[in-house]
């Protein structure tokens, strides 16, 4: 089950007004939608998520405000204009995977269980990852374990790959790219907190879906149709997500940053749920004009 995560913040800063219109571009497992919705008498809320399979659990919400688009967030202009609608007072960005995306093996995000090397967020668009692993350069792998992952690694990775692509034996699964990853960067006598291949995976998984891309698509989108006082808020789980989100921010003379520093989740929230141990949560607002 997906747990979201800071969810009053998310509400707090998204300072919702019953009767306004707001977009949630990762409707995941709805729990934010829901929250939001809740809190809406006449409003609107539309919800967006690039996996085709948050349409189902999406039409399990039958209310009069709710609208569900399957689109990537970086089509938000075009879903708002499809929608007919203008501008928005509220945009909330939930970013990564969910639990059910993580537990469901044939997508390939996670190396506990055997699963086809997919990570796509939408399976029908696009390069999986085997495709990037089997067709990019060894420069080009290199550069998306360092770039991605801050893999110290990443050449040798790089280089292994390449290798085994020219014997005709790239590995084809989760865990059997695990094990490659593995033995490259096995540090003997050193014990790790995390498993050798966790950065590589990351890395891999932002470039198959080049999530900074369409975070950065995706967050001006938002800031362009914000109205009056409108607010964006944006949860992160990564330092290269974070650092976007914080300089789009800052950067944009529209918006004046409300959270000085990220807001973390509170002790017992990081403890009830471990996906929530690298939130980070910024919000900023539409400078009145
Ligand atoms: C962390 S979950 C969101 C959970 C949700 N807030 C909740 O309370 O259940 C992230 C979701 O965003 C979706 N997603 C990730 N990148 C996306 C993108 N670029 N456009 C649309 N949806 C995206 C994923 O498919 C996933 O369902």
């Amino acid at each position: 089950m997906h747990v979201s995560v800071l969810l009053e913040p998310s509400l707090e800063y998204l300072a919702i007004q019953p009767d306004g219109i707001y977009v949630d571009a990762t409707f995941g497992a709805g729990g934010h939608s829901l929250a939001i919705l809740e809190r809406l008498r006449g409003g609107r809320l539309i919800a967006l998520d690039a996996d085709p399979n948050a349409r189902a659990r999406a039409a399990a919400i039958e209310h009069p405000s709710f609208t569900f688009v399957h689109a990537n967030f970086s089509e938000l202009r075009r879903v708002l204009d499809a929608c007919g609608v203008e501008s928005v007072d509220g945009v909330l960005f939930d970013l990564g995977v969910s639990s059910m995306q993580l537990d469901e093996a044939t997508r390939g995000f996670s190396f506990r269980e055997r699963a086809p090397l997919d990570m796509r967020m939408n399976p029908n668009e696009g390069q999986s990852a085997y495709d990037v692993l089997a067709t990019a350069s060894e420069r080009e792998l290199a550069d998306i374990f360092f770039q991605y992952g801050e893999e110290r690694a990443a050449r040798r990775i790089a280089h292994v790959i390449v290798e085994r692509r020219a014997q005709g034996a790239l590995p084809k699964t989760t865990t059997e790219f695990a094990q490659l990853v593995a033995g490259v960067v096995h540090r003997p006598g050193k014990r790790e907190r995390t498993h050798p291949a966790t950065r590589v995976f990351q890395a891999l998984r932002i470039a198959v879906n080049d999530e900074l891309g369409v975070l950065r698509e995706g967050l001006h989108a938002a800031v362009d149709r914000l109205r009056g006082a409108g607010r964006v808020v944006a949860i992160s789980f990564h330092s290269l997500e974070d650092r976007i989100v914080k300089h789009t921010f800052r950067d944009d003379e529209r918006l004046q940053v409300l959270t000085k520093k990220p807001v973390s989740p509170a002790e017992d929230e990081m403890a009830d749920n471990p996906r929530a141990r690298s939130a980070k949560l910024r919000a900023a607002q539409r400078k009145a004009s």
